[in-house]
């Protein structure tokens, strides 16, 4: 297999090695100066400090080096610090940092735009609002959808994840505590079930299954609480995230989609975790043959610089000036650096997202046949989750089991996260090599074992 470009020959040091204990004497350090004075509300599941970082591998300050198989979270989708995308930043950071694109104009954010436009899928012209982070592209979409229809109510799904400002938390369902003591939250937000077939809510199989969680939708939702011309949209992650790695079957999104057009109302695609090739597309949504009206980015766009977009059909986007706005939104750093992103993606990436996608589910299938705690192996690209059972009969969740093979493959200097109750997520940067996959699916082969 052809080496993605800024792989170093040396194989040994694409692989993770641990000196001392975890975490070392200099972690620790930076750990109790945390501990005193950093927001206690972050999510860290194990104590790793990063020093530096280079493709998929991580250096803390004691020298152990952890292969990332998270990338940062969904993020570093050119592997850290690629030598093109430094070279992007820095160039720019030397010629303009700022100019807010509120305000003024400069041509990163009119060529990030076009370019966007030209890869969103669907044929009508498109335009671009920028933001910095997931969140706030989400809430650009929700203003932009209650803004065209005049309508106020938006449907979104449980297990979905959103964001965490006022907005997108309303639409946020993928943990009670992410909205605990934050109420009222934003009205007018519906939830329904997702087609999370492994789980169904209405104790369907595939064969028996008729796409029930939209008849949910139209014969309860629309019928007995919300009338469709309500509803301004209905946001959807084509490719759950933080509820569990979560993939519809294709008819369920292609129902959705027909529900929309038949009543007037946007579909939002969320895909800031599932866009930019970390499903083996460049947008997740093309998997199911569907055009959404709005499309939020973020996370893998810049490779790991702050950037959010919403693309929406020029039609659409024809709000007046002041209506929206950022100061810090599409800063032309963050803008180099998604070109430059997207260029790679283009050149090689991309297929290898698809190629590494589909050796990393042959490598686990063995796994998926033979633990009796493995419930399911599911996932498009190099966004792929295994969710964890006590038992493969009765499906319960194993959650503490996950968390112990989280810990454990940090032990082991192998980077990975959960999502959902009980999944464990693997979203590698999009250069991964064969050696890096063996490398990871060792390491969760021998924590399941250790752990049984
Ligand atoms: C699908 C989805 N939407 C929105 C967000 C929020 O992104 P951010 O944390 O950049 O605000 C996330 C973050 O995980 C996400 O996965």
């Amino acid at each position: 297999m052809k080496r993605p470009s800024h792989t170093a020959p040396d194989e040994a040091a694409q692989l993770p090695k641990i000196l001392t204990a975890l975490p070392g004497p200099k972690a620790r350090e930076v750990l109790e100066m945390d501990a005193q004075y950093v927001s206690p509300s972050y999510t860290r599941s194990y104590p790793l400090v990063a020093q530096s970082a280079a493709g998929c591998i991580v250096t803390d300050p004691d020298g152990n080096r952890f292969l990332d198989f998270n990338a940062g979270i969904a993020v570093c989708s050119t592997g850290h610090c690629h030598p093109e995308v430094v070279k992007s930043i820095q160039d720019q950071a030397a010629r303009l940092i700022h100019m807010s694109g509120t305000d003024f104009y400069y041509s990163a954010q009119s060529r990030l735009a076009r370019k966007l436009a030209e890869l969103a899928p669907g044929e009508a012209p498109k335009k671009v609002f920028f933001s910095n982070s997931g969140a706030e592209a989400v809430e650009c979409a929700m203003k932009l959808a209650r803004y065209k229809t005049g309508r106020t109510v938006m449907i979104a799904f449980i297990g979905a994840f959103h964001g965490r400002t006022m907005g997108a938390l309303s639409l946020t369902a993928s943990k009670a505590l992410q909205r605990k003591g934050f109420a009222p939250m934003v009205p007018q937000v519906v939830h329904i079930p997702y087609a999370y077939c492994y789980r169904c809510e209405f104790s369907k199989t595939p064969q028996s299954c008729s796409i029930d969680c939209l008849r949910y939708l139209t014969d309860t939702i629309f019928k007995k609480i919300v009338d469709p011309s309500d509803v301004a949209a209905i946001v959807m992650e084509p490719i759950q995230g933080e509820g569990g790695y979560v993939v519809p079957p294709k008819e369920f999104v292609q129902r959705l989609r027909a529900i929309t057009k038949e009543h007037g109302i946007m579909l939002i695609a969320d895909e800031v975790q599932s866009g930019i090739g970390r499903a083996g597309k460049m947008f997740a949504i093309e998997h199911f043959d569907v055009v959404p009206d709005i499309l939020c980015l973020a996370k893998g766009i810049a490779s790991g610089m702050p950037l959010g977009c919403t693309i929406a059909d020029a039609s659409l986007m024809d709000w007046k000036p002041g209506m929206h706005a950022s100061t810090f939104g599409g800063n032309p750093i963050s803008c180099e650096a998604a070109l430059k992103t997207l260029e790679l993606l283009e050149n090689g990436l991309l297929a290898n997202s698809r190629r590494m996608g589909k050796y990393l589910k042959e490598r686990l299938a063995p796994l998926q046949k033979k633990s009796p705690v493995v419930g399911d192996v599911r996932g498009e690209g190099l966004m792929v989750g295994i969710e964890l059972v006590r038992d493969r009969k009765t499906k319960q969740p194993a959650p503490e089991l996950r968390d112990q093979v989280v810990d454990r493959c940090f032990e082991k200097g192998v980077l990975i996260l959960g999502c959902g109750p009980n999944t464990v997520r693997l979203s590698p940067p999009l250069i991964v090599n064969r050696a890096q996959v063996d490398c990871a699916v060792t390491a969760i082969e021998q924590s399941l074992r250790e752990l049984a």
